[in-house]
């Protein structure tokens, strides 16, 4: 029992890591979908019209996502007794916002299988020879496609900061074009938590596109190349082998500098890693 215990450690070890970096992932894409998808924002005008009576001095629009903008309609005074005007903003930017949250929650619902499976299933997930490979190019595709939808939000939202400018909206307000008629702006809406989504974005790409190094190594693509350049495969050897090797990952990932290692357990290791890849 003590052999299959110092087995388990280095495993464990290497299994703790892989799931807390997939873990951090999880919460960055819950903050990206969050901030975008819980956004709402308001901007207040004034008409002033030269009959006072007809005037309305704080008109509020709320807005948010999916930002639909061409469905968003406030009343503003005609100046013209009481008679009233729905105007409509301009704009949909419904699919850039979509894509981006779509995006976020696929990364996110992936992000926590993966912690699942490398967390109580790494056993199998190295048997099985494809897995690694598929988790490989998931990441790359996922890594694009958070680089692409970051893009086109950052976009999309600096439309949709313009098209709710309250300076912008008053020149929808057909009672703003008569000279006589005094618009304003009371306040324009606010954007930190919606820019915080952007920012979000960008860096979800830098942890997947980081992320891609890791998945990689189990590939064993990165091991093969690291035999043919006369290394050994070390992070396999730590693993798998049977020889009580009790250091942690972290020491095995040190190993990779010190060409001094005992030879003799990279060549059992070597074999016994190549087998499980085939
Ligand atoms: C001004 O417009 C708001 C809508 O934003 C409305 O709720 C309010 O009743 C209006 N005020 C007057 C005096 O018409």
């Amino acid at each position: 029992t003590a052999h299959i215990h110092q087995d388990a450690r280095p495993q464990k070890n290497s299994c703790d890591f892989s799931g807390l970096s997939f873990v951090i992932l999880q919460l960055f894409a819950i903050f990206a979908f969050a901030t975008c998808g819980g956004y709402t924002g308001q901007l207040r005008v004034s008409v002033d019209c030269m009959e006072k009576a007809s005037s309305n001095l704080s008109i509020g629009i709320d807005f948010g996502y999916p930002f639909r903008l061409h469905q968003v309609s406030f009343e503003a005074p005609a100046c013209e007794a009481t008679r009233r005007e729905r105007v409509f903003l301009i704009g949909d930017y419904s699919s850039s916002a979509e894509f981006f949250v779509t995006i976020a929650v696929f990364a996110f619902l992936y992000s926590l299988v993966a912690t699942v499976v490398y967390v109580f299933f790494l056993n199998k997930y190295r048997e099985i020879s494809r897995a690694p490979l598929i988790d490989f190019t998931v990441t790359v595709v996922f890594s694009f496609m958070w680089l692409v939808s970051s893009s086109a939000w950052a976009k999309a939202l600096s439309d949709v900061k313009l098209a709710t400018d309250p300076d912008e909206v008053q020149l929808l307000i057909p009672a703003c074009k008569i000279q006589t008629n005094k618009c304003g702006s009371v306040h324009g809406a606010r954007w930190s938590g919606v820019n915080t989504s952007v920012a979000f974005g960008f860096l979800n790409f830098v942890l997947w596109a980081g992320n891609i190094w890791f998945v990689f190594k189990e590939t064993g693509w990165h091991k093969g190349a690291s035999r043919l350049a006369g290394g050994a495969s070390e992070k396999q050897a730590g693993t798998f082998n049977q020889q009580p090797y009790n250091q942690g990952s972290f020491e095995q990932s040190g190993s990779y500098s010190s060409q001094g290692q005992p030879s003799e357990y990279s060549e059992v290791g070597g074999p016994t890693s190549y087998s499980n890849q085939m």
